[in-house]
């Protein structure tokens, strides 16, 4: 079931009274609410269990209302804002004077992004303010790209969810920290680091993904409940059989240049070829090998490169610092 005009009045009026809605985006679905009303931004931390130093992302109709919600747009976030949004590209800057501290987690920074989905922008234009919304899953675990996800793990915590269908790019936004001089990627997304190059006309800086940036980077986000075990991608099939032999429940993510081997294994998921597919199924995978009844997912890291940097990212996360092999 896909949102329709009667949903998208009911849900800005949900916003307007203080209560929280779950929307599409491009990326993942977001736990929103009005970004103005500190008691509601404090019961989003509330639903998620998201501790209150955690800063969210200001989601905007458009570029246009910009200046009331940055205290100052630097030349090169404004190339940034015009090339890429609506878009999964989240513009770190300076806050402005209607952003609550709640929403930022204290922070003098803000990030803010106008979303590529057509429920969320009708959202945002009917509700005509800003709706500060993480992804609405609970703290720490894998991200929700269908309305289900959502419903399943917040359920009767959300006072309203808006169904846009699966979202078409699967990992979170990238975050620029556009502050300074010299912005840096502080997560990677589907606004890859060329891109971002390309537009700017040099090298950017990508902080590493073991790096603890700012509260809400921790390394171990993005987790199934499952175990993840990174292996080359020649040792995927081997790795996985040997804990399977060893007695684990084994779930696999069989990278596609050993596509063709059979594996033994508790539950295996053939990854795509290619990197907007994985993108668009990974967290998909993450949750359907956890609901198989796995404890150990094994599987292995794309090349780093375009979309595969924010993949690598999601995985290295989820496997957490201890995990990789
Ligand atoms: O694609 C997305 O960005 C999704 C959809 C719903 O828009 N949202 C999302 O929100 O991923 P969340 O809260 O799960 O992740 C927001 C990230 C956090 O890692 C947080 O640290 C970072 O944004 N962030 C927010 N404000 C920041 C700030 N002022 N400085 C640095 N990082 C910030
Ligand atoms: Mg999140």
């Amino acid at each position: 079931m896909v949102a329709r005009t009667g949903d998208i009045e009911k849900a800005a009026d949900v916003l307007r009274a203080g209560g929280l809605v779950a929307f599409p985006t491009e990326t993942v679905y977001g736990l929103g609410a009005n970004a103005e009303d500190p008691a509601a931004v404090t019961r989003i931390f509330q639903v998620k269990g998201r501790p209150p130093s955690h800063p969210l992302i200001v989601h905007l109709s458009g570029a246009e209302p910009l200046d009331d919600w940055v205290a100052d747009v630097p030349a090169t976030a404004r190339v940034l804002a015009e090339r890429f949004w609506p878009g999964p590209l989240t513009l770190v800057l300076r806050r402005g004077g209607r952003v609550p501290l709640e929403a930022t987690g204290g922070l003098e920074t803000v990030a803010v992004r106008v979303p590529d989905h057509p429920v969320a922008l009708a959202l945002l234009a009917a509700f005509g303010g800003g709706v500060t919304a993480p992804s609405a899953n609970r703290f720490g675990q894998v991200s929700p790209t269908a309305a289900d996800h959502v419903r399943s793990e917040l359920g009767g915590a959300v006072d309203f969810v808006l169904d846009g269908g699966p979202c078409q790019v699967g990992v979170e936004s990238t975050i620029l920290d556009a502050t300074g001089e010299t912005p840096s990627i502080l997560r990677p997304g589907a606004v890859t680091r060329e891109d971002l190059q390309a537009a700017l006309g040099r090298p950017l800086e990508v902080a590493t993904t073991t790096r603890i940036r700012v509260p809400g980077q921790h390394p171990s986000h993005y987790a199934p409940r499952a175990r993840v075990v990174l292996v080359d991608p020649e040792q995927v099939v081997r790795r996985a059989e040997l804990a399977q032999e060893e007695g684990h429940q084994v779930g696999v993510l069989v990278p596609p240049s050993v596509a063709g081997a059979a594996v033994k294994a508790h539950a295996v998921v053939k990854v795509p070829g290619s990197m907007a597919a994985y993108a668009r199924g990974l967290y998909g995978f993450l949750r359907e090998l956890d609901r198989q009844g796995c404890d150990l997912i094994v599987a292995s890291l794309p090349v780093e490169k375009g979309l595969g940097l924010a993949i690598a990212n999601r995985l290295l996360r989820a496997a957490g610092p201890r995990h990789i092999t």
